[in-house]
């Protein structure tokens, strides 16, 4: 058994260098890379120093069990994975605290009146295959094992190769109806990824909803070509048309009210600095609570982007890779929460989690806790050690509410 002093700023500590760059203090942990396979392995020393059951199931989702695992139990937990640059907190924090909630509710004496697991869940980010929340989505059917097993990475390693290499079989990946009946109800807890609490000088607050996001593959085609003997009026350059296409999905954004989209990856091949790139690839984030308009507004960004990339002699297309659309948590279970956080705001998240993927089949809810800068995906994500190690116990209050 761990000592009583276990605390969530602690244990963060501890983890705090893996996969830490020295340089800018972003973390680099893709799924089943180095450093995230050595988080899943504290994590499981952790939970078995707590004496819980650790098993990872067929999706590579791992789940520690007080009690025995069971139809119906009480869920918590999050991701250890992380986007690239990101920060300590976004996945960790959920982890950490529902491993310190568990030692407070012992440290109560309280005894579970049904089983109560942390789950880990693989590829949230979808840093490494391009699908977010890929662990959820295949526990529910929403992502097929044929499709989930012929992505790959940026380095051409198929995700089947890379989850048998860390040692799940990717012949058994898919739907998992008995593990998803194990969730009876799930509590995600998560750093806040925006304003919300800050400007409302609030600890902690319980989620609403998520909102609709999707991301999309555009590859611009052009001719490769040399840069000293192509005179600029014969070239058909893609960089030059995907650059102007990035400004204008900015500008079709703005123009929405509450829509957000993002190029934050754009790759030109075959990339040299004397080469005009005979393609370009790059990615659109995006995102509004009105699912009609997400979908309207990637609808008119591929039609006007093919316009444009025809205006510098290239060529446009635009390919969905994920979607997910608005979500609502269960009422009932935030009903639950708001009594068991008396106080605690109400906040909608326009970040995704797994919480959202399995809200559709499972009562589902989240808990956000205050992010002083208000910065995410990013070395300046930050949660106050108070906060953190506070994180804990109102947990521990709402699991122990729950149970
Ligand atoms: C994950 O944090 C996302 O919102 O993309
Ligand atoms: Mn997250
Ligand atoms: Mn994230």
């Amino acid at each position: 058994m761990p000592p009583s002093t276990a605390t969530v700023s602690g244990l963060l500590d501890s983890i705090a260098p893996v996969g830490r760059d020295g340089g800018t203090g972003g973390y680099r942990r893709p799924v089943f890379s180095h450093p995230e396979l050595e988080l899943r392995e504290w994590f499981e020393a952790e939970a078995t120093r707590r004496g819980l059951g650790v098993e990872i199931d067929r999706n590579g989702i791992i789940w520690a069990w007080w009690g025995e695992p069971m139809p119906g139990a009480l869920v918590t937990g999050s991701h250890l994975d992380s986007v690239p640059g990101g920060g300590a907190f976004d996945g960790p924090l959920g982890v950490v605290s529902a491993l310190v909630a568990i030692d407070r509710m012992r440290e109560r004496g309280v005894v579970p009146s049904r089983s109560l697991a942390v789950v880990v869940f693989p590829e949230e980010e979808g840093s490494r295959f391009g699908v977010a929340c890929l662990g959820s989505r295949l526990l529910t059917g929403l992502l097929t094992p044929d499709a989930a097993r012929r992505l790959t990475d940026r380095d051409g390693n198929t995700l089947a190769d890379v989850f048998a290499g860390a040692g799940v079989d990717p012949e058994h990946l898919g739907p998992d109806p008995e593990g998803l009946a194990r969730i009876g109800q799930f509590v995600e807890l998560h750093v806040e990824q925006g304003r919300g609490l800050v400007d409302l000088a609030a600890p902690i607050a319980i989620g609403s909803s998520i909102l609709g996001h999707g991301r999309w593959k555009a590859t611009v085609t052009g001719q490769g070509n040399h840069a000293g003997t192509t005179l600029m009026s014969d070239r058909a350059d893609p960089v030059v048309a995907a650059a102007a296409i990035v400004g204008l999905i900015s500008e079709l954004a703005r123009a929405r009210d509450d829509a957000r989209a993002t190029v934050g990856r754009f790759e030109p091949q075959p990339g040299g600095t004397n080469v005009i790139a005979s393609h370009v690839d790059f990615w659109i984030d995006v995102r509004h609570p009105d699912d009609s308009v997400t979908r309207g507004l990637v609808d008119q960004i591929a039609v006007e982007a093919a316009a444009l990339a025809a205006s510098y002699g290239c060529d446009a297309r635009i390919a969905e890779e994920s979607w997910s659309p608005t979500v609502g948590f269960d009422p009932a279970l935030g009903r639950a929460l708001a009594d068991l956080v008396p106080g605690a705001p109400v906040l909608r998240s326009g970040a995704g989690h797994d919480a959202g993927i399995l809200a559709a089949r499972v009562p589902s809810a989240m808990l956000f806790v205050r992010n002083p800068s208000g910065i995410s995906h990013s070395p300046e994500e930050f949660v106050e050690r108070s906060d953190a190690d506070d994180s804990a116990d109102v947990l521990a209050d709402v699991l122990e509410g729950l149970l």
